[in-house]
């Protein structure tokens, strides 16, 4: 039907087999699972079928041994482990395509890659929540400042920060569980884009594949990558978090802040300053969730349009997210060892929680319970900072004068709620830094996590 062979620079230009030989074995169990199904509903003998699930198998194994080479003229690892099949079964191997279009088999090879993938970012995830709960018991009588805008606000446990960590890294992990879910449907049979004229049986090669649920639209998950998507967002999400936490660790690293000690080994020096001790690691955190973020976008604007359904576009979905996945666990592998190794400067921390009036709201809220009004309070105890911060002083400093002068209900029994372990242990909502609400939520964490 072609006029003419096509132009050589279209095989350059055309091919995916520098990415997609990534999705060999997917695509190795996708066409065994449908070559049993065709036998089973008599398309082909069963003996084709034991010659095609072993010409597979071996196939497979000369991949893993690097015995295959790859030639961009057979583009995709599909025709690759196709074209294998027929050099050694000749017509058997010209029938495993039957009822089948590369558009339903890539579609079914990447959502068997992608839920693998999910899994073991995932069970990353959960080592990195282990990493920071295992500090809460040894750091759990620190007491840290907390920030709002980056000024000091109130203090805190040292664990509630951990935790902190863990709760945003279980969101993620129940976003890639519900990512998953529509990842794990299968599209096999759809065919080109219409479904098939011959008598498969979609339900057998999804259960075999493992997949929870069959497509029920051909166009639909022929030209679908939604769950490709997802998964770019939640690990986009995932890199966010990371960044965060490198930036606030990275500063936390500073001379100014001194509160962490970077384990050395995840640290590297300078050329010409012989003192440098710089946080890389952290920093390329940080800069990685540049291009992960960035492959959120790409998939974005890569599906923005596309006329159903198959499209070549569409191989161009691969790259953005392999990307994701190797940069967002390279992080995470990297962040675990850090989590657990880097060492809080307890004392230089402890030394300077008197700075920052970290004990203002408590006591605002003491004079609350007084009877005071909320408003009032509040520029009551702004009154007594402002004194403090002119005197070079604590709160606790203040003289019984100087608090009757703020006002006459102040006394000098406002000291007793003064200081950020006082601070600390009068907090009482739930989800609070109180000791006992950290406690309670270590001890549910170690649960879940166990
Ligand atoms: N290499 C292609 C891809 O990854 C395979 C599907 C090609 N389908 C087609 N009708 N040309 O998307």
């Amino acid at each position: 039907m072609f006029a003419s062979e096509s132009d050589k620079r279209l095989e350059a230009f055309g091919e995916s087999i520098s990415f997609d030989h990534r999705l060999y074995h997917q695509d190795v169990r996708a066409s065994i699972a449908h070559a049993r199904m065709l036998a089973r509903q008599s398309l082909i003998t069963q003996e084709e079928f034991q010659q095609i699930e072993h010409g597979l198998l071996e196939i497979e194994r000369e991949i893993e041994q690097g015995k295959m080479p790859f030639r961009a003229e057979l583009e995709d690892i599909h025709m690759h482990i196709e074209s294998a099949l027929i050099q050694r079964l000749g017509d058997v191997g010209r029938k495993l395509h039957t009822a089948r279009s590369r558009n339903d088999q890539v579609n079914t090879d990447f959502r068997l890659w992608i839920r693998d993938a999910l899994d073991h970012t995932d069970g990353l995830l959960k080592e990195l929540q282990k990493a920071f709960l295992s500090r809460c018991e040894a750091d759990f009588d620190v007491i840290l400042p907390a920030y709002t805008h980056l000024q000091r606000a109130q203090p805190v446990l040292a664990p509630h920060y951990w935790l902190c960590y863990v709760e945003k890294f279980q969101r993620d992990r129940l976003r890639l569980a519900d990512c998953r879910r529509r990842v794990n449907v299968c599209g096999l049979g759809a065919a080109a884009c219409a479904g098939t004229t011959l008598p498969i049986d979609r339900e057998q090669t999804a259960l075999e594949l493992g997949f929870e649920e069959v497509a029920r639209n051909s166009l639909d998950v022929s030209s679908d990558r939604d769950f490709a998507l997802e998964s770019a967002f939640v690990l986009a999400l995932v890199a966010g978090h990371l960044s965060g936490w490198a930036e606030e660790w990275i500063l936390w690293s500073t001379v100014e802040y001194n509160f962490l000690k970077l384990p050395h080994q995840f640290c590297t020096g300078s050329s010409i300053m012989p003192q440098k001790v710089n946080p890389d690691t952290l920093e390329l955190t940080r800069g990685k969730s540049a291009r992960v973020i960035g492959n959120l976008q790409t998939l974005l604007v890569l599906v923005k349009g596309l006329p159903l359904a198959y499209n070549r576009d569409l191989q161009e979905d691969k790259p953005p997210l392999f990307d994701s996945f190797e940069t967002v666990n390279a992080c995470l592998e990297l962040a675990i060892p850090i989590v657990e190794q880097a060492h809080l400067q307890r004392q230089a921390i402890a030394n300077r929680l008197d700075q920052g009036y970290l004990d203002a709201t408590t006591l605002m809220e003491h004079l609350i319970v007084r009877g005071i009004p909320q408003r009032t309070a509040h520029h009551l105890v702004g009154t007594l900072v402002g004194m403090a911060q002119a005197a070079g002083t604590r709160l606790a400093d203040l003289t019984d004068e100087q608090l009757k002068s703020a006002d006459d209900r102040l006394d000098g029994s406002l000291r007793d709620v003064l200081g950020v372990e006082k601070a600390v242990k009068a907090y009482r909502s739930y989800g609070s830094s109180h000791p006992d609400q950290v406690r309670f939520q270590i001890n549910r964490w170690r649960e879940q996590l166990q």
